[in-house]
């Protein structure tokens, strides 16, 4: 295979930890090439260059839209400007992973989706808990059947942040746990309420509690907010006959059935370094032959944003609001589940 030449834009917060992962897989393996890093920010450059030394950087990313040594870009910059940059590299015939949310309105998101395959691009949306075993061990435990009948999903998403300007908290918080419920249940939510709201300023919503009902009656309690000082990325589902924790950053699953507590057999993995091999591969595989899903294609990333954008219309509209999903736009394939135990889940008693 042909060393593929990604160039990150935006080194920021996120930015760095894709740098640092693309050079890790480039020292240990040979698939990719960090070609490139740009940033607007003279500053945020002067730090990578402390951090990662000599790179190939550039003040703007538009030096890199027509250089036929590129063929891959991962988008870290804000928000705002996802759309405007992943549409100008697709255009150009690039393929591009674009960070969660893949854009700020889903006519957007499937504008993307459409420019990719117009130009026979690979899109993928950083959603990185698509690569997560603790997510895939959840799934698997719910597919044996040992919870019995699913009832609901409890899913807490919280962490302290300074007072944001220009960003609130369902766009930036929310799409994981949509994406997850996306994952677990293999539907998407049909009506949605929330109530939510900015506490030290009026700038953005900063708290947000989520209710949304899913086909089969399953239903999903999504709680957002900046405000909490302690960090959880927890998932929660309770069935007839257990429930099951599953905190996400640690990868740490427990499984509580009556009188018993036991911890569920997960093989931590590096979800940003799994994100982007798959990137690499869908492009490997993209005009060949042989099948490759995208797990976490634009159609995902958009969808996510039309569930995003409801959310947000109920809580200005104080009433809950039906979900509409374009039709025709499938569902992610069910992905296999590398990095655990064959069938039944390994249990140890806590
Ligand atoms: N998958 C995840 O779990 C995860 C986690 C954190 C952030 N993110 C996403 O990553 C993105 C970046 O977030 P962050 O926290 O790193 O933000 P950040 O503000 O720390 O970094 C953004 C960087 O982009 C640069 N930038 C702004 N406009 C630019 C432009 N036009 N061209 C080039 N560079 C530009 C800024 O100078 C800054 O260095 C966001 O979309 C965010 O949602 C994803």
């Amino acid at each position: 295979m042909n060393r593929l030449n990604i160039a990150v834009i935006g080194a920021g917060y996120w930015g760095k930890k894709v740098i640092a992962q693309i050079l890790d897989i480039a020292r240990t393996g040979e698939e990719i090439n960090l070609y490139s890093v740009a940033d607007s920010s003279p500053i945020a450059l002067e730090q990578c260059r402390k951090e990662f030394g000599p790179l190939n950087y550039r003040l703007d990313y538009r030096e890199l839209l027509s250089d036929p040594k590129v063929s891959a870009v991962h988008l870290c910059s804000p928000n705002q400007t996802h759309f405007e940059i992943a549409s100008e590299f697709l255009r150009e015939g690039k393929h591009v992973l674009v960070e969660k949310p893949l854009a700020m309105k889903s006519r957007e998101g499937y504008e993307l989706v459409r420019l990719a395959k117009e130009h026979g691009s690979v899109l993928c949306t950083g959603h990185v808990h698509r690569f997560n075993n603790g997510i895939r061990g959840l799934r698997r435990l719910m597919d044996s059947g040992v919870l019995g009948d699913i009832y609901y999903l409890r899913l807490k998403w919280t962490g302290f942040m300074a007072i944001q300007n220009n960003r609130e908290v369902i766009t930036d918080l929310g799409p994981h746990p949509f994406d997850i419920c996306n994952n677990l249940l293999e539907t998407w939510p049909k009506k949605i309420s929330c109530k939510g709201r900015g506490y030290r300023s009026s700038a953005g919503y900063e708290m947000a509690s989520i209710y949304s009902e899913h086909p089969g009656g399953y239903d999903a309690g999504i709680e957002l907010s900046w405000l909490d000082m302690e960090k959880h990325r927890d998932v929660t589902v309770v069935g007839s006959d257990g429930t099951a924790e599953l905190d996400c950053i640690e990868q740490r699953l427990v499984l509580h059935r009556k009188g018993a507590v036991e911890r569920v057999m997960v093989v931590p993995n590096n979800t940003l370094r799994e994100e982007i091999l798959h990137f690499a591969r869908c492009i490997e595989y993209n005009s060949s032959a042989e099948h490759y899903p995208n797990r976490a294609d634009g159609t995902l990333g958009a969808n996510v944003v039309r569930v995003l954008e409801t959310t947000k219309k109920s809580l200005e509209e104080e009433r809950t609001i039906q979900v509409e999903i374009p039709r025709g736009e499938p569902i992610p394939a069910s992905e296999p589940m590398p990095g655990l135990h064959a069938e039944p889940p390994s249990m140890g008693s806590l």
